[in-house]
């Protein structure tokens, strides 16, 4: 019987490469494809991946899955990478490896492939999801041992043996998109110093030619999660970012342009568009500030955000302490209700309202006004006995 793989396929060069080359090697080839919000019409894919070779090619709709299983904790967790990178192609991975880990068992598959390099750390993301799902699933990497050596190799490869190659002029990027964001490197990028040229970007327009009035977004959560935009409430939060990505990216928000530590040692120059997480974080933010104790906001701030971006970035999605990391910030986020103002203009983003039932921000003690409730003489003692210790290092200090 011929060994099966199911292979996570995009439809571009690399993977409908893979296809032939694994159908070469002796196997039968079953592509994968899910939508998880790149914008790109994955119509022809079957057909594409047919004619590569494959013997059944599945696509998904992942979208909304990828919106409410894997965005919404991320976003509760404030969780950048590196203090910047709001995870994007990280957090489509383990879904996708999951389902090929799914669609494995379907189709009676002892293996799943994929595309990534060996520099990179999606290779890192896609093996540690598959094992941890399915450790008896062996995972299949070619492009870490395959022959070529170019992509000019990996063309003359391809029409050989009829598989479609575009005719268009590729742009010299590594581009990766999901609903949370888009990932750009390679190419010019690579000059640390030089500006990333405008055709980089894709979802976000330059902010010199962004709208000259500035656009106020109104953002509404219920127990943590984003409702609605401006008063028009979302069933699926999956719109929801699509809308906002949209919106925030016309004025040019959420551009990120950062060199990053990757898995495997090296330092890379990454440039990210996330024009709707970066408005979700935001608010987001704003909200938990106003609605946590002092206490628990700053728990939050020093050990869950840094935290969750390691585990995610580091592939370590379907991990106990991923797991345990949600529950404290699902905890955290039932308080997390109300409405948040944003403004957008050229680039720039800034809360300039928001709203909550939970508010813990009390008028009358916090106003210098007539109306003033709080006990000023407190204040003294408190002063006194908070800084005590740094009286006593004064006063030991003094004697030496
Ligand atoms: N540096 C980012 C990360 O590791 C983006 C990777 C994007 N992948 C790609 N194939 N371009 O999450």
């Amino acid at each position: 019987m011929a060994k099966r793989v199911v292979l996570a396929y995009s439809g571009g060069l690399d993977t409908s490469v893979i296809v032939r080359w694994l159908t070469e090697r002796g196997y039968e080839v079953i592509t994968y494809t899910a939508d998880v919000g790149q914008g790109e019409e994955l119509s022809e894919i079957p057909q594409k991946a047919r004619v590569s070779g494959a013997v059944e090619a599945v696509v998904e709709d992942l979208k909304e899955e990828f919106a409410r299983n894997y965005c919404l904790p991320t976003l509760r967790a404030l969780a950048l990478y590196e203090g910047k990178y709001p995870l994007t192609a990280s957090l489509s991975r383990p879904l996708i490896a999951k389902r090929l880990v799914e669609q494995a068992q379907r189709v009676g598959a002892d293996f799943v492939a994929h595309g990534s390099t060996g520099k990179g750390n999606d290779q890192v993301r896609f093996e540690l999801s598959v094992w941890a799902l399915n450790p008896n699933i062996e995972v299949l990497a070619p492009v870490r041992e395959w022959e070529f050596r170019s992509r000019e190799e990996e063309v003359e490869y391809a029409l050989r043996h009829s598989i479609p190659v575009k005719a268009t002029k590729e742009k010299p990027y590594s581009v990766d998109k999901n609903l949370w964001g888009v990932s750009v490197e390679c190419g010019p990028l690579e000059d640390l110093w030089e500006e990333p040229p405008e055709d980089a970007f894709e979802w976000t327009k330059d902010p010199r030619h962004a709208p000259e009035e500035p656009a106020y977004v109104e953002v509404e959560f219920e127990e943590g999660t984003p409702v609605a935009l401006n008063g028009k409430r979302y069933a699926l939060l999956s719109q929801l970012l699509l809308d906002l990505n949209a919106l925030a990216g016309a004025h040019g928000v959420g551009r990120i342009d950062m060199v990053e530590n990757r898995l495997v040692g090296i330092k890379s120059r990454e440039v990210y568009e996330a024009p709707g997480a970066t408005v979700l974080y935001e608010a987001y933010r704003d909200l938990l500030s106003l609605v946590l104790d002092r206490f628990s906001f700053h728990y939050f701030l020093s050990h869950i955000s840094h935290q969750y971006a390691k585990v995610v970035y580091e592939g370590l999605w379907f991990s106990p302490l991923r797991e345990a990391l949600d529950a404290f910030t699902s905890s955290l986020a039932r308080y997390v209700n109300g409405k948040v103002r944003l403004k957008l203009y050229k680039g720039h983003l800034q809360v300039v309202g928001r709203s909550s039932p939970n508010s813990l921000y009390v008028e009358d003690l916090a106003t210098y006004s007539e109306r003033d409730a709080f006990d000023h003489r407190a204040g003294a003692s408190f002063t006194k006995v908070f800084g005590l210790p740094l009286k006593v290092l004064g006063r030991v200090r003094e004697k030496c």
